[in-house]
C-alpha cells in the first residue's frame, strides 16, 4: 500500500469517526435501506456474490453530504437484509483517477474480485470539461475479499476510445460469453448523442473495441452507466440517458434510466426497441445488476438523482449525509414485461400483520411497513395517502404520485399511463416509499420527509384487500 493510499484510508475513517454518532441518531435513517455512513452515496458499484457474501459498492464522498471527490464504499452481506460496512476499498491514490474513483463493476473469476471503474482525472485549465481537460480512465483493481486491493492499473485512456467521443466515456460493466470477455461503456459524442461502447478482452487486461450500440436517432445527449444481460431470452440494454424532454407521463425527472429490448445481437447487427424506464418515481438513477448464486438477476438503483438542487432536496444534507439505494430488487418476465420485485428475504423483516379497511386511518409508529393492496377488476380507482402530503392515485388509465406539501421536500408530481391495476405493494421506510404496481410492472421510488416519524396510511378505495405488516429495522454496522 501507498503512502498516499494509507493516508486517504486513515482520514476517512477519522471523518467516519467523528460524524457518525450524531449522523445515526438522525431520524431519517432508514430501516431497512442501504445509506452512507456519513456523507453522500451514490451509483451502486460492483454488485456481487463472492466467497458466501453479497457486496455492494457504492459511490462515496464522506466529507461532504453535497458530494464531491469519490471513493468506493462497501457493504456485504449474508442475506441481502443485514449489511456490514467494510470500508473505503478504493480511493484517489493514483495519477488515473485522482479526482474520483467513478463508477463500475466487479467480476468474478478464479477466486477473486476484478473491480473495472472509471478514473477520473479534471485538469486545470480552460476548459470545457466535455471535449477538453477531462481524463475518463478505464481503471482495473483485483480483490481477495473486496476490502484489500492488490494490483491496480490504468488499461484505456481516452486515446483509446473512438474519435468520435467526447472525453465522457465511463462506467464499465463486464461480462463473459464462451471464452470471451465483453465490456460495455456509456459514452457522449462529440455530435452530443449518448451511445454504449463495447469492447472485448480474451484476457480481461486487452480490450479492443467491438461495436458502437446507439439508437437511430439521438436519445439524449450522455448515456451513463449501460448493463447489458438476458432475462429469460430477452436481450436487455440498461443506460441512463442525460437530455431528454420530459413530457406528460414520461422522462419527467432530470436524467432517465431504462432499458432498451435488444433485437439480433449487440456484436454486430443489432436493434435497439422502444425504450422502457426503470422507475416513475421522483428518485432512481444508475441502476446495475448482477447474477446470485440462486440464478436471480438482481437489480439495485441510486434511490436519488443527480444534480436536482432548485427542483427538490433532501433534508438530510443538513445533518451530514444524503442518499440511499433502493433495496434489492429481482428481475422477471411476465406477460412479455419486465417486471421488478423485492427479493423474497425482505419479508422475513414482517410482523404483525393487519387489515386495513377503506377510509379507515392505520398508524404505523415505527414508519416501517410493508403493504399490498388488491385490486378487483371491476375497480375505476384506487388512491392511497401515507404522511400528511403523499398521495397515490390510479384513475382509469392514469396513475400519479403526488406530494401537496413540505413532507416532499419540493417533489411535486409524476405521472404515468397504465391500462389496468389489480394490485399494489408498497415498502415504506422512514423516509423512502417503493411503489409497485401489478407485481412490479410499473414501480416508483421516491424519497419523503414526514413530519411525524409514524406512518399514516389512508386507502380510498372500495372493495379493495389491503394487508400491512410492520417491517423491522436491520443492522447495518
Ligand atoms: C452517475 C455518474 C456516473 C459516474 C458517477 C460519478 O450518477 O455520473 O456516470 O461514474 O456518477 O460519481
Amino acid at each position: 500500500m501507498s503512502a498516499l493510499t494509507k493516508v486517504l484510508e486513515e482520514d476517512i475513517v477519522r471523518v467516519e469517526s467523528e460524524k457518525r454518532n450524531r449522523i445515526s441518531r438522525d431520524r431519517f435513517r432508514l430501516g431497512y435501506h442501504i445509506m452512507p455512513p456519513v456523507g453522500w452515496l451514490n451509483d451502486p458499484n460492483g454488485l456481487c456474490w463472492f466467497k458466501g457474501k453479497y457486496h455492494v459498492f457504492f459511490q462515496y464522498s464522506p466529507h461532504s453530504a453535497q458530494g464531491g471527490l469519490k471513493y468506493w464504499g462497501h457493504y456485504t452481506s449474508k442475506d441481502l437484509i443485514n449489511w456490514e460496512y467494510e470500508g473505503v476499498p478504493l480511493v484517489p491514490d493514483s495519477s488515473y483517477d485522482c479526482h474520483g474513483v467513478y463508477s463500475g463493476c466487479a467480476f468474478i473469476e478464479d477466486d477473486k474480485m476484478h473491480l473495472f471503474y472509471t478514473g477520473n482525472v479534471k485538469l486545470e485549465g480552460d476548459y470545457d470539461y466535455i471535449i477538453q481537460g477531462r481524463e475518463h480512465n478505464t481503471m482495473y483493481a483485483v480483490s481477495g475479499d473486496g476490502r484489500h486491493i492488490y494490483e491496480k492499473s490504468c488499461l484505456m485512456t481516452n486515446s483509446d476510445y473512438p474519435k468520435h467521443c467526447t472525453c465522457h466515456v465511463r462506467d464499465p460493466k463486464v461480462w463473459k460469453e464462451g471464452e470471451t470477455y465483453y465490456m460495455v461503456q456509456g459514452a457522449r459524442t462529440k455530435k452530443d448523442a449518448g451511445e454504449v461502447l463495447l469492447f472485448c478482452s480474451d484476457d480481461l487486461k486487452n480490450w479492443k473495441l467491438e461495436n458502437v450500440i446507439t439508437s437511430d436517432t439521438p436519445f439524449g445527449y450522455m448515456w451513463e452507466c449501460p448493463d447489458y444481460f438476458e432475462l429469460e431470452e430477452i436481450k436487455i440494454l440498461s443506460v441512463s440517458p442525460q437530455g431528454l424532454k420530459a413530457q406528460e407521463y414520461c422522462w419527467q425527472n432530470l436524467y432517465q434510466s431504462g432499458y432498451f429490448k435488444v433485437q439480433g445481437d449487440i456484436k454486430c447487427d443489432y436493434k435497439l426497441e422502444n425504450f422502457t424506464e426503470w422507475d416513475m418515481g421522483f428518485d432512481f438513477y444508475a441502476p446495475q445488476t448482477f447474477q446470485d448464486p440462486k440464478g436471480r438477476r438482481i437489480l439495485i438503483a441510486w434511490m436519488g438523482m443527480p444534480d436536482i438542487r432548485g427542483m427538490y432536496e433532501n433534508p438530510t444534507e443538513n445533518t451530514g449525509w444524503q442518499h440511499i439505494l433502493t433495496v434489492p430488487r429481482e428481475l422477471a418476465v411476465k406477460n412479455n414485461k419486465v417486471c421488478q420485485w423485492p427479493v423474497k428475504e425482505l419479508e422475513r423483516l414482517r410482523k404483525n400483520p393487519a387489515v386495513i379497511h377503506s377510509d379507515e386511518k392505520r398508524i404505523i409508529e415505527s414508519g416501517m411497513f410493508d403493504l399490498i393492496s388488491k385490486i378487483p377488476e371491476d375497480a375505476q380507482s384506487y388512491q392511497i395517502q401515507i404522511g400528511r402530503d403523499m398521495e397515490f392515485t390510479w384513475n382509469k388509465e392514469t396513475v400519479q404520485l403526488s406530494f401537496n406539501g413540505d413532507e416532499g421536500a419540493g417533489r411535486k408530481i409524476r405521472k404515468a399511463r397504465l391500462e389496468t391495476l389489480n394490485q399494489v405493494r408498497i415498502l415504506g421506510d422512514t423516509s423512502a416509499l417503493e411503489i409497485y404496481l401489478n407485481n412490479g410492472e410499473m414501480v416508483f421510488s421516491t424519497r419523503y420527509y414526514p413530519v411525524k416519524k409514524e406512518a399514516e396510511i389512508l386507502i380510498r378505495s372500495q372493495s379493495t384487500d389491503t394487508i400491512v405488516w410492520e417491517m423491522d429495522g436491520v443492522s447495518q454496522q
